[in-house]
């Protein structure tokens, strides 16, 4: 199923660790999406992958951005996004932030709680607000519940509040659930939608329109004992387009639609190069012995991700050979740096000696923005960007590649 050849052409050409985005691969994502997805606005996720080159190429492509913070709108604006493109999708906002946000030319801020909503009114007065509804996060990898979005009622006093005090309330949003995998959720979603709306409607309060959040998926993980995580995407594609016409039909009036995709646009256009540390085979207290393959790169370089998921491993120097059970863990001294909180193997090769390349697939989203700034003196892997418009992932150059060393910031 993996088969950016880009992708794999840069891993190939890469001699050091490091993390390499396929721009192309990123654009025919995005492009994909709004093909399935015809009419709806797509902002970038930036927390997924806030890397300059990444966010320009988006931004070139026509996508706005959701970010989370005024340094990601900085980040966005940078890139060439024009500010009404930029909305503050983050619900947890400090009095400043929020102010720096409306400097910066920000008009639109998701909310959940009457008391950022009565903040909103005061540092960024005659603002849109979009109020987040709260999900289960049932069905998805990373759920999400709990720590933003309110029940119907309580979104019902959001609208009244920012009404009376002057704020525009403009739509609502929901998230789903990153990596979500079920399209039971995204019917769940729609139905919790469609009732405030019509409550909101009969208040007189109409929506301009509805923010679909994230939680579209990756293709390419394996689960954490390491078998295909394959999401309905047909259905769920279907299952949005049919709530869509549900929520349009419920406001009787015009109503657009926004979708923040973060790991769907970039999770199976970045993977990174790294390299065996050591694979070792120790007897344990139980008197059985165990092989652990340490690697380069771990929770601490970025892939954060690993408790819930195990990366698709390729040993370039090892295709052929004897491949047996290993827990993959990172390069650090702390025993949380192991997939699967190391209970479940992964298939390896044998023979594979200290310095091996390893590529890890699948592992461009939220990858940059977990990495630490130099955990156990690990430094941060600098990224590379394959430039979109070249078509020819076999004999590709490999000065074309801008490398970047992540800078602590
Ligand atoms: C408000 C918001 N929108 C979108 C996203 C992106 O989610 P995903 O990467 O699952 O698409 C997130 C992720 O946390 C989020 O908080």
């Amino acid at each position: 199923m993996f088969d950016d050849k880009r992708l794999l052409a840069a891993l190939a050409a890469a001699s050091e660790d490091q993390i390499v985005f396929d721009l192309q691969g990123i654009g025919e994502r995005h492009a994909s999406l709004k093909r399935e997805l015809p009419g709806v606005a797509v902002r970038f996720a930036m927390k997924a992958c806030p890397v300059d080159a990444v966010v320009e190429f988006l931004a070139r492509q026509g996508a706005g951005f959701d970010a989370a913070s005024p340094g990601e709108i900085a980040t966005a604006l940078g890139a060439g996004a024009p500010p009404g493109s930029v909305h503050y999708g983050n619900t947890v906002k400090s009095d400043q932030h929020i102010l720096d946000a409306f400097r910066l030319g920000v008009r639109d801020f998701a909310t959940d709680s009457v008391e950022d909503v009565r903040a909103i009114a005061t540092h960024a007065p005659g603002a849109r607000v979009f109020c987040r509804l709260a999900t289960t996060g049932n069905g998805a990898l990373w759920g999400l519940s709990g720590k933003s979005g309110c029940s119907g009622p309580e979104a019902v006093r959001v609208a009244e509040t920012a009404r009376a005090m002057g704020l525009r309330f403009s739509g609502l949003s929901v998230h789903v659930g990153s990596q979500q995998m079920t399209t039971e959720a995204w019917t769940g979603a729609f139905d919790s939608l469609a009732e405030v709306l019509i409550a909101l409607k009969q208040k007189g309060i109409l929506l301009d329109h509805v923010n679909l959040g994230g939680g579209l998926p990756a293709l390419g993980y394996l689960d954490e004992q390491g078998r295909p995580l394959i999401p309905p995407l047909d259905r769920i594609f279907e299952t949005i387009r049919a709530g869509m016409g549900r929520l349009r039909q419920a406001a009787g009036a015009r109503l657009a639609f926004v979708i923040e995709p973060g790991r769907y646009l970039v999770a199976d256009h970045g993977a990174i190069r790294a390299h065996v540390a050591r694979l070792s085979d120790r007897e344990l207290l139980d008197g059985r012995r165990r092989r652990w393959l340490y690697l380069s790169c771990g929770k601490f370089n970025g892939l954060y991700e690993m408790d819930r998921i195990q990366y698709r491993l390729e040993f370039p120097a090892h295709r052929d050979g004897e491949y047996g059970p290993a827990i993959v863990a990172g390069p650090s001294c702390d025993s949380d740096d192991a997939a699967g909180h190391g209970r479940y193997p992964a298939r390896v090769p044998l023979g594979v000696a200290s310095g091996d390349p390893v590529w890890i697939l699948s592992s461009g989203a939220y990858t940059t923005s977990y990495t630490t700034l130099g955990f156990n003196g690990f430094s941060p892997l600098p990224y590379t960007v394959a430039p979109a418009g070249d078509t020819d992932g076999r004999k590709r150059p490999t000065r074309v590649f801008t490398t970047v060393t992540a800078t602590p910031f």
